[in-house]
């Protein structure tokens, strides 16, 4: 069984989907790993790391897919790409297989086996192949620092010689995996935080990390799927939410938006009057720009100056912005499901188990994935 790993082809993409630590566990597994030429270097893995490692390196791109009989990648793969790989192939990288049908229609008539990292379910069994999580948590964490960069103040209150300066508020929208760490990370610097999420099963969370967690009255009850997901809004709650952060928008420094619901557009957290009312000076990271932004004024990929001297990134792909550590973490989440996967040297998938059932997206020429089968009924 060779592992193939290419070099992602994605504009932006800087990480890889194995590191030479974790193809060095693959290679004493018995498992052989081709790389191709340079794939790890905007990662600051060299092709000679990989083949200290154990890697084959390989400098032909059609030669690397021919071979392969598991394809590792981080972002979903081109058409291009696809066409390479022989059918019986199987892929495992980010897929987002369900705002993509034609990508897993191609996968499917291609005979891909494709494994979608981001159809891991979030069970406790899988948390150490949990890549959204690994990738959110990275994201929290440089998106304060984005926020910071671009705020003409300090975050921590300093007391210099010229005088004292306060610290800066932060107020960060969503506390879920990317939230949180974005609030440890504010509070690490010595920001004021405060948080707001609607699920209230997060308020103790956000408080043991030493922020403030903003109540809302009236919000809804019944906030939270089963998954542990936020729902979508009623349209009276969501008016409400937005009266309730207005004032707290106002006395923010730094604003960094996380809210996201599965399989829906992000939801819109601060509308244009809402931004008109902030102070000049201000920064809002919308994390959510890629769905379409908690931020009725953000910009997909751009830094936008509103007219009232408020500052709001849209940053895309921040996980790229720390390549070393995401493709760490990415390649440990990635082993952890081919130890799952791979039983004596060979790929075992054992649709029974959960793990498999829900991750593999297509199969055998046949669209498999229950997400998708159950979103179509
Ligand atoms: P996410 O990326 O889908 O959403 C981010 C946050 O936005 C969530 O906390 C959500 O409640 C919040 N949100 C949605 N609409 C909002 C609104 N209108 N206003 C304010 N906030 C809003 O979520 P993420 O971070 O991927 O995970 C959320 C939850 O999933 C976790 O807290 C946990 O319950 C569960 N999870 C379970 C894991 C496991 O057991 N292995 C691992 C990771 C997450």
């Amino acid at each position: 069984m060779i592992i193939a790993v290419p070099k992602e082809t994605a504009d932006g993409e800087t990480r890889v989907a194995l590191t030479p630590p974790i193809v060095s566990k693959l290679v004493s597994a018995g498992l052989a790993v081709t790389v191709q030429k340079g794939a790890g270097l905007q990662a600051a893995f060299t092709d000679a790391d990989y083949e200290q490692a154990g890697a084959a390196v390989e400098a032909d791109v059609n030669e690397l897919y021919r071979h392969a009989s598991v394809v590792l990648k981080v972002q979903k793969p081109t058409s291009a790409e696809i066409g390479k790989m022989p059918p019986g192939t199987t892929l495992i990288s980010f897929l987002w297989a369900l705002s993509d049908p034609d990508l897993v229609e191609e996968l499917k008539v291609a005979g891909i086996t494709a494994i979608g990292m981001d159809a891991v379910p979030r069970i406790s069994r899988a948390q150490t192949m949990d890549a959204l999580s690994a990738m959110s948590s990275l994201a929290g964490y440089k998106s304060v620092l984005l926020g910071a960069n671009a705020l003409g103040k300090y975050l921590p209150m300093l007391v210099t010689a010229a005088g004292t300066i306060p610290p800066a508020h932060v107020l960060v929208l969503g506390a879920g995996v990317a939230g949180l760490q974005a609030i440890a990370t504010a509070r690490r610097l010595g920001a004021v935080v405060e948080a707001f999420d609607v699920r209230p099963a997060v308020k103790e969370q956000v408080e043991s990390l030493g922020a403030r967690f903003i109540d809302i009255p009236g919000m809804e009850q019944n906030t939270e799927t089963s998954g542990g997901y936020a729902r979508e809004l009623k349209k009276e709650t969501q008016k409400r939410q937005q009266e309730a952060l207005g004032k707290h928008l106002r006395n923010s420094d730094l604003v960094i938006t996380t809210a996201l619901i599965p399989g829906k557009p992000a939801p819109r957290l601060i509308t244009a009057e809402m931004i008109g009312n902030m102070a000049p000076g201000s920064v809002i990271v919308d994390m959510a720009a890629e769905q379409g932004g908690n931020c009725e004024l953000t910009r997909p990929g751009e830094d936008h100056f509103t007219d009232n001297g408020v500052i709001i990134r849209g940053p895309l792909n921040i996980p790229a912005a720390m390549p070393i550590d995401a493709s760490q973490l990415y390649a440990r989440t990635i082993h952890t499901l081919l130890k799952h996967l791979v039983k004596d040297g060979r790929l075992h998938l054992d649709f029974e188990d959960d793990i498999t059932k829900q991750a593999t997206i297509t199969h055998d020429g046949k669209i498999i994935s229950p997400l998708l089968l159950h979103s179509k009924s």
